[in-house]
């Protein structure tokens, strides 16, 4: 590239009013303007910048440059990217010496990215002014998205209609075939029709700002549809790359230092309600490095906001394992009474507020969840603690932190420091410094046996639904006492029920992100055997209803027992005598089974 153009871009930037756009509280001093430094922790600013000369300089961590070094340095980009983007900001069209195919490529990508940005602007205006948008503009308002929130994420609304999208494109010159190629357009059994319809639209925005492709929500309610639609795979979109609200956030997290990762769009929209604007999201996906990395350019720590239920658990698990091998520090943010972040903040903001910043460390987490799980005074529970929590502490960043969990947990077990720290440097002797956590296992310990049973139970049912008639006819909803295996057994009923062609797929994809991951492991389970025939299949089924029945009325017991103790205490005879008569029921039903 010709030199010329780097510095006429340069030349046409101001280093300050580009430092601005990031950080915000520049202060003059002399020929200088000083800030906070965006590249590391400071309490007084030593980030100084000279817009004469075009350069930074931090006096606290040495960093510094022109305005493409801070560009390429803010955006975690490389010097290509940084210098498109510096390209862009001073309006000067970069003339790249491309190969004929970079060439087409690169065309192509940005005809996709003027073609997002018409798409969301139409469906914006939908959603906010025109006379299709009258139920998406009902929806927005039950779910408290206020026009702010509507502005700021682009929002829009795909209306009921087959055509209007197509409709549209086509007055502007685009063709079916493409629009097909770039998933807004379906196109089955020769029907051609508008993707996304009856839904909210959120555009993929990426960290450069650019709109990548298209999320939409069903605002329909008891609908065969599938809850949520993304845009394919495209050459600008990879869902497994991709954070929602990245853009949005990424100022914010520098700012608070730190990231926190919710499950969907709707509680990344409303965080923005609040005082943390600094939160993203995966788009249902499961976290993977990638999408860990793009927030690591950001920050070092981060918080993990996951549902509350088994599978936000083994889900937070995992991603911290994750994010300690590539070195962040990582706290979990329990949320009580309500089902996620969104929730929460429309019942009370401030309560989500306060959650956030009661954030607990992992390690802190796993110590209190194991704790009140296992019963530490027998010797091989301390040794299941103990293979669960230290590979936990030796991946986490800092030393000094793992001394503090060493002592801690050597206090817990009551067991010799200097043992727990040899079996620590044993654990690290593992290759590559990746250290894997035994995630079956955890789960295995925080699943209370009843609820092994019935998902044992549910991985029958699920893996063997070519026999669904029988397996519904021996099972009930009141045998499922976990509310997630309820919640999914009672909905398989009734999609079954009203449904005339059944097919998983199609059943998967109505539920809830919780529902779908609950589910995907049920039917990835491995089961010990694989029912042929019908009348085997039966068999076992009924087997474990029987034990399940027994579960459940043993706890019964257990349960009426306590209550009779309790009234015996407070000599309340009538009680007393009822509650006996309850065991007596309780205890002829349990001999009978
Ligand atoms: N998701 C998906 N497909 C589904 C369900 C969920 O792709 N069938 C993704 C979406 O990106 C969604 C995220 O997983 O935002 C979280 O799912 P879920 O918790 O079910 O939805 P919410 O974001 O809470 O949306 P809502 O509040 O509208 O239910
Ligand atoms: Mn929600």
């Amino acid at each position: 590239m010709a030199r010329s153009q780097i510095e006429e871009i340069k030349d046409k930037l101001d280093i300050l009013e580009v430092a601005r756009s990031y950080i915000s509280d520049f202060k003059k001093s002399g020929s200088n303007y000083f800030a906070l430094c965006p590249f590391h922790q400071e309490k007084t600013p030593s980030f100084s910048v000279n817009s004469d000369l075009g350069i930074f300089k931090c006096f606290g961590c040495g960093e510094s440059g022109d305005v493409i070094t801070f560009i390429e340095k803010m955006e975690g980009v490389d010097f290509p990217k940084a210098l498109e983007i510096a390209a862009k900001k001073a309006g000067v069209v970069l003339n790249r010496n491309f190969s004929k195919k970079d060439e087409k490529l690169y065309k192509e990508k940005q005809e996709l990215l003027k073609l997002n940005s018409l798409v969301t602007e139409y469906y914006n205006y939908i959603l906010i002014k025109h006379k299709n948008g009258e139920k998406g503009r009902e929806y927005i308002k039950k779910r408290k998205i206020t026009k702010d929130l509507i502005e700021k994420f682009k929002i829009g609304y795909a209306p009921r209609s087959y055509n209007s999208l197509i409709n549209f494109l086509k007055s502007k010159g685009y063709k079916i075939k493409d629009l097909i190629k770039w998933g807004l357009v379906v196109s089955v059994n020769g029907r051609i029709y508008d993707k996304f319809r009856s839904r909210l639209i959120f555009p993929l925005i990426d960290h450069h700002d650019d709109i990548v492709g298209f999320s939409g929500r069903t605002i329909l309610k008891n609908t065969r549809a599938p809850k949520y639609l993304h845009s394919p795979q495209t050459i600008t979109f990879n869902k497994s790359k991709f954070l929602f609200g990245l853009n949005q956030a990424k100022k914010e997290v520098r700012k608070k230092d730190f990231v926190i990762f919710c499950e969907g769009q709707l509680d990344v929209i409303s965080s923005n309600k609040t005082r943390f604007k600094n939160t993203v999201a995966s788009l249902g996906t499961s976290l993977n490095q990638e999408q860990l990395k793009l927030a690591k350019r950001y920050t070092d720590d981060i918080y993990f906001s996951f549902d509350n239920d088994m599978a936000g658990e083994t889900a937070l698990i995992r991603a911290s394992n994750i994010s300690h091998n590539l070195g962040f520090n990582v706290k979990a943010i329990i949320i009580k009474g309500s089902t996620d972040a969104d929730e929460l903040i429309n019942k009370n903001k401030s309560a989500w507020e306060r959650t956030v910043k009661k954030a607990e460390p992992i390690v802190d987490h796993m110590i209190r969840r194991l704790y009140k799980r296992l019963d530490l005074s027998d010797l091989k529970n301390k040794e299941e603690f103990s293979k669960i929590i230290l590979p936990i502490i030796s991946s986490i960043p800092s030393k000094i932190e793992q001394a503090h969990y060493l002592h801690r947990v050597s206090l817990i077990l009551n067991i010799d420091e200097a043992i727990l720290t040899e079996e620590l440097e044993e654990i690290k002797d593992i290759p590559n410094n990746r250290i894997q956590i035994d995630i079956q296992r955890i789960k295995k310990l925080l699943e209370s046996p009843v609820n092994i049973k019935e998902e044992y139970l549910l991985s029958l049912i699920f893996q063997h639904i070519e026999f669904i008639d029988t397996s519904l006819k021996l099972c009930k909803k009141s045998y499922f006492k976990s509310p997630l295996a309820k919640e999914l057994f009672s909905k398989l009923e009734k999609y079954y029920k009203e449904k005339k062609r059944f097919s998983i797929k199609n059943f998967t994809s109505s539920l809830e992100k919780h529902e779908l991951i609950f589910i995907q492991n049920l039917l990835l389970k491995k089961l010990q055997k694989y029912f042929k025939s019908e009348i085997d299949l039966k068999e076992e089924i009924e087997s474990i209803v029987i034990i399940l029945k027994k579960i459940h009325l043993q706890e019964k017991i257990k349960s009426i027992k306590n209550k009779i103790e309790k009234a015996e205490n407070k000599k309340n005879n009538d009680e007393v005598k009822k509650f006996l008569d309850k065991l007596m029921t309780a205890t002829d039903k349990l001999s009978k089974i």
